[in-house]
């Protein structure tokens, strides 16, 4: 039962600025207790107190959502922490609400709202709501920000001198919490102590992470503690922050006298390395923990060979997953963006929901989406998006809208989440289809293949021709809209005669002589995969020529390449596929591994064999799209994929692809069933393989010629 929309939403006065206020209410309870409620939210995010108990373990609540149209309320059973005579207090920060995230200012002043529903023994009931009767202090926090960090003043203590003014908030946008908890996930360790060359101190975690840092220091009252972050040291192994860009990502402390233990509150950081600024006395490693913070999504897939560099691969896809999603799929965790780019997630998506179980989290996510989309069906280029003047959609980033939605069917089976967000993808396609002319999407505000390496100098954009990319996903999308249509029941036959013209306009306008027109590797890895091409053969012979003619490397950008090694592996050449994910000269996945990534970098080139750094205006180590790769690992090489026609694996197909090069391969999910592996590994000039199969599923198993149906067991087989 919702009862929140009983209280109002209270702030401070507004020239407090970025100090977080402190709001405080306190109540007697007057009998013995059935149940005490606690519903609360904030126009930023918020910490509460009972009695000096923290309320729920989640941090960084409610999260980021389209606050014009969906702001969510966490609900705590908040029963123990009550006695006779309590006191709330609720603290709350700028949050994403009231920092200035990427082109917008803040959207306004913090604010709290909150209702506790207490509900006696003897069936009485009591609510307590926000409202101008709760005091307000300015809190020990004087400054809080997303990008910017966080200034506290130790020696604070709040006086609540005075009250809280009622804000005007449309109260309809709150809705109960759909997607995953933020929490505290893990506690890292300072792993090593260095003094720069230019003098610095500097501590090294080990890991480049998303959360913050909690330190303990010992020194006296107006003493300071300044500490900046980074995820890398440059060639010289000096502290670099140029790559933050405008986040300033600094803490600064104050003390009071005696030992005393911080961390921030309201806001996070993506760093592998902190700089301390100043500290007063002795810097001892055990006083510095690095807290891993995400939305708290369980872990599902597991890859790991026989190759420690591709396990190390593996292991930074998953820590580029963690340190990205924090309540949405943002691009990077550091620099002054961190936002829900629609492409990175449409890129990411199938290999996210292999890793982690993600349903909760894209169906948070994809709402907020829904409620982006403008009113001509176009997708903002991030969600959530608060940004109504700039109206941008851009290709295979709004193709999120159809994407994202028909992977987490296919992973979780949720026919009724499908139905639900159908519109939203017939609504995309509607918008390109009002864009194009003659079926090829013309104009366009388009990102390309984003970092492809057969940029032109000085931009940031692949070679590939930006409405021949556009064409290709609206020519998927449609296929995707006519599926889902399918699936629910619904009619889908305009988007299926709307195939056929597409592709005719594809193959027509660009390719001639059975030749793509635009010769680059990403051209031809669309045209194969999407299905598009009517002569598949001799593109993928060009395709093969092309990664041979760069040395067996890729050139593929955002777009080109989470579909490459497909496109290879369709065209009957998963052995080049293997080439590239062994590939470990520049550009190629574990070039980052060699050079001591341990997430995934945004850029190929991120960090040059020479040492030096692609320019500091984008350039984050820890951008999850290319570990799309993973899903390629779990579908073909271990060859574990569903099936369209039974989602969420009820029936599925064991088809791996064992290459030599790689002595082995292991590779299981957790799906709603239980536990699918399957792993192959070279002995005595045979494969051996080992495959399970869940109870209330079926398989079907592939090896050469050879196919059967299995159902629940563990099965070993053996192939020449
Ligand atoms: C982000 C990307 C994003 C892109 C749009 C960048 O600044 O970090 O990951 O998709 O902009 O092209």
């Amino acid at each position: 039962m919702s009862f929140i929309k009983e209280a109002k939403f209270i702030s401070a006065d507004p020239a407090w600025g970025s100090t977080a206020p402190k709001f405080k209410k306190n109540f007697s309870i007057s009998g013995r207790i059935k149940s005490a409620e606690l519903q609360i939210s904030a126009l930023g995010v918020f910490e509460a107190f009972i009695n000096g108990e923290r309320v729920g373990e989640d941090v960084l609540a409610p999260g980021w959502t389209e606050y014009y149209s969906r702001l969510l309320y966490r609900s705590y059973d908040v029963k123990s922490l009550l006695s006779t005579e309590n006191e709330i207090t609720v603290g709350v920060g700028c949050g994403w609400y009231a920092s200035a995230m990427m082109g917008r200012e803040s959207l306004g002043n913090p604010a709290l709202i909150a209702a506790l529903l207490i509900t006696y023994e003897d069936e009485r009931s009591e609510l307590l709501v926000t409202d101008e009767s709760w005091l307000v202090a300015k809190s020990e926090v004087t400054y809080t920000d997303i990008y910017n960090g966080e200034v506290c003043d130790g020696r604070i203590v709040p006086r609540f001198d005075s009250h809280a003014q009622a804000l005007d908030f449309n109260k309809n946008t709150l809705t109960a919490t759909d997607g995953e908890l933020i929490m505290e996930v893990e506690r890292i360790q300072a792993k090593r102590l260095i003094k720069t060359p230019s003098g610095e101190t500097v501590i090294d975690f080990g890991q480049n992470l998303t959360g913050y840092l909690e330190f303990s220091v010992n020194g006296k009252s107006g003493d300071t503690v300044e500490i900046s972050h980074a995820e890398i040291l440059d060639k010289d192994g000096n502290f670099y922050t140029e790559n933050y860009r405008g986040a300033r990502a600094k803490l600064i402390y104050t003390l009071r006298d005696g030992e005393q233990t911080y961390k921030p509150h309201y806001t996070f950081f993506g760093f592998r390395y902190i700089r301390l600024d100043s500290y007063p006395g002795v810097v001892n490693l055990e006083n510095f923990t690095a807290i891993v913070v995400h939305s708290d999504i369980k872990r599902t897939g597991f890859l790991t060979s026989s190759n420690a560099k591709l396990n190390k691969l593996f292991d930074n896809i998953i820590w580029g997953q963690r340190g990205n999603f924090l309540d949405i799929p943002t691009d990077c965790p550091q620099r002054n963006e961190r936002c829900g780019w629609t492409g990175d997630a449409q890129v990411f998506c199938r290999t996210a929901n292999l890793n982690f179980n993600c349903n909760r989290f894209f169906k948070k996510w994809l709402r907020d989406l829904a409620a982006a989309q403008f009113e001509d069906g176009g997708i903002p280029r991030f969600v959530p998006h608060t940004q109504p003047s700039c109206h941008m959609a851009s290709a295979a980033w709004g193709d999120a809208a159809t994407v994202v939605p028909y992977e987490h069917y296919m992973a979780y089976g949720d026919k009724d989440f499908l139905k639900e967000m159908f519109p939203v993808m017939r609504g995309w396609v509607d918008y390109i289809e009002s864009h194009s002319e003659n079926y090829i999407w013309v104009g366009g505000n388009h990102f390309g293949d984003w970092l492809g390496l057969d940029a032109p100098f000085g931009s940031y954009k692949g070679s590939t021709d930006e409405e021949l990319i556009a064409t290709a996903f609206f020519y998927h999308s449609a296929e995707l809209v006519a599926k889902a249509a399918h699936i629910i029941g619904a009619d889908g036959s305009h988007y299926e005669e709307l195939l056929p013209k597409i592709k005719a306009a594809f193959n027509k306008k660009y390719i001639e002589n059975g030749k793509m027109k635009c010769d680059t590797q990403t051209a031809h890895v669309l045209a194969i995969h999407f299905g598009i091409a009517e002569n598949k053969v001799s593109l993928g012979k060009r395709l093969v020529e092309l990664i041979e003619d760069a040395g067996d490397t890729l050139k593929t950008g955002f777009v080109g390449t989470p579909y490459l090694l497909d496109a290879l592996t369709e065209i009957g050449r998963a052995d080049k596929a293997y080439t590239l994910l062994l590939q470990e000269k520049f550009p190629s996945w574990l070039y980052s591994v060699n050079q001591g990534a341990t997430t995934i970098w945004e850029h190929w080139d991120g960090i040059r064999e020479d040492g030096s750094l692609w320019s500091s205006s984008m350039n984050s180590f820890n951008h999850y799209a290319y570990g799309s790769v993973a899903a390629w690992v779990y579908r073909t090489a271990a060859g574990i994929r569903y099936d369209e026609s039974a989602p969420a694996y009820k029936h599925f197909v064991l088809e791996p692809k064992p290459d030599p090069r790689l002595g082995s391969l292991s590779a299981r999910i957790m799906t709603v069933h239980g536990e699918i592996a399957s792993e192959w590994r070279y002995e005595d000039g045979y494969v051996r393989y080992n495959f399970t199969v869940p109870e209330g599923t079926v398989a079907t198993v592939k090896i050469g010629e050879k196919i059967e149906e299995l159902g629940a067991g563990k099965y070993t087989r053996c192939s020449k």
